[in-house]
C-alpha cells in the first residue's frame, strides 16, 4: 500500500496556512524545575499541564495531528530515579486523561518500541488507543521509547520479512507503510523547545521537508502566545519542495511516483 498521505519527495503535497501536523521535541522541563530550585521531575510535572493546554490549543486552532516527543530511546541513561518517574507519570496520565481526550473526540496513538516497558503500561497505552481508535477531531501521539533510527529500522526489517523477493528493489513508498506514523501525513512544522537546536533522533523520515521552529521557551513555560508565534513563523515560510520560488505560483509540478509493491500508483493526499 502507497499510504494515504503524499510523501514530500514523491509528489507536492496540499499545504495550507494551518499546519496540518505539528511535532514537538517538549525540552526543558529539567531546567524549568533548576530555575525554581525545584527536583528535575518537578519540571516533568509541570510539562504534563503543557501538553494537556497544547491538546486543546492544537483543537482550536484547527490543526489535525499534535505528536509529542515524551521519551527517547536515549534518556533510559538518565538517572533510574528520573527515568522511573516518568514512567510513573505516564502511566498516571494515561489513567487519568484518556476519559476526557475521548470525550474531546481526540484519538490517541502511542509510537516507540513499548517491548521495553513494564506489561502494566503497555496494557494501558492499548486501551486508551483502543477506546478512542474511532476519533476524528485531533491525533495526539506519543512518540516513547521512540528513536527516528529504531523506526527506520524496524520498518525496513518488516519490510524484508514481508517482501524478500524485492530484496535490492525496495523503494521508498514500499518502506513508508511500515513507518511508525503511516496513519499520519509528514509533520508540517516542527517545535522545539528549550534552546537546544538539534533533532535528537526523533522522526528522521517523517522530517525531510518540515519546517523547523526553535525556541528557548522551556517546555513547562509554553503557552497559546508561543504556540501562535510559531504557526506565525511556520506561514512565513515559503515551501517550495526543491522548486523555484518561480515555479510556486504555477501548476505543481508531480515528480513521477515510483511504483509500488501493492499498488502501481502513489495515492495522493485530498
Ligand atoms: C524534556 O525535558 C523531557 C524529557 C526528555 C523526558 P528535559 O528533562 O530534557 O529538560 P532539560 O533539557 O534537562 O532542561
Ligand atoms: C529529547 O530531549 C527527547 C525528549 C524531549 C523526549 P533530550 O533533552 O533528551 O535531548 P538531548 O539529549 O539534550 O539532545
Ligand atoms: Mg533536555
Amino acid at each position: 500500500m502507497a499510504g494515504k498521505f503524499t510523501s514530500s519527495t514523491q509528489a507536492i503535497p496540499n499545504v495550507s496556512g494551518v499546519p496540518r501536523h505539528i511535532a514537538i521535541i517538549m525540552d526543558g522541563n529539567g531546567r524549568w524545575a533548576k530555575q525554581r530550585f525545584m527536583p528535575r521531575v518537578a519540571g516533568h510535572k509541570r510539562g504534563v499541564e503543557t501538553v494537556r493546554a497544547m491538546v486543546k490549543s492544537c483543537i482550536a486552532r484547527g490543526v489535525d495531528y499534535l505528536t509529542l516527543f515524551a521519551f527517547s530511546s536515549e534518556n533510559w541513561r538518565r538517572p533510574a530515579e528520573e527515568v522511573s518517574f516518568l514512567m510513573n507519570l505516564f502511566i498516571g496520565a494515561l489513567q487519568g486523561e484518556i476519559g476526557k481526550l475521548h470525550a474531546n473526540g481526540v484519538r490517541l496513538k502511542v509510537i516507540g518500541d513499548l517491548s521495553a516497558f513494564e506489561p502494566r503500561l503497555v496494557a494501558l497505552i492499548r486501551e486508551g488507543e483502543a477506546k478512542t481508535a474511532n476519533n476524528s477531531r485531533l491525533t495526539l501521539t506519543i512518540a516513547a521509547n521512540y528513536g527516528g533510527r529504531w523506526d527506520i529500522l524496524q520498518a525496513m526489517n518488516q519490510l524484508a520479512l514481508a517482501h524478500p523477493e524485492k530484496a535490492g528493489r525496495y523503494g521508498e513508498a514500499d518502506l513508508a507503510p511500515h513507518l511508525a506514523m503511516a496513519y499520519a501525513p509528514e509533520p508540517d512544522l516542527f517545535i522545539r523547545t528549550g534552546g537546544e537546536q538539534r533533532i535528537s533522533n526523533f522522526l528522521l523520515w517523517q522530517l525531510a521537508y518540515s519546517e523547523l521552529h526553535f525556541t528557548a521557551t522551556l517546555w513547562p513555560d509554553f503557552d497559546d502566545a508561543a504556540l501562535d508565534a510559531a504557526i506565525g513563523s511556520y506561514r512565513r515560510r515559503e515551501r517550495r519542495f526543491g522548486r523555484t520560488s518561480e515555479q510556486l505560483g504555477a501548476q505543481p509540478i508531480a515528480v513521477a511516483p515510483e511504483p509500488t509493491l501493492a499498488s502501481p500508483a502513489a495515492d495522493q493526499d485530498a
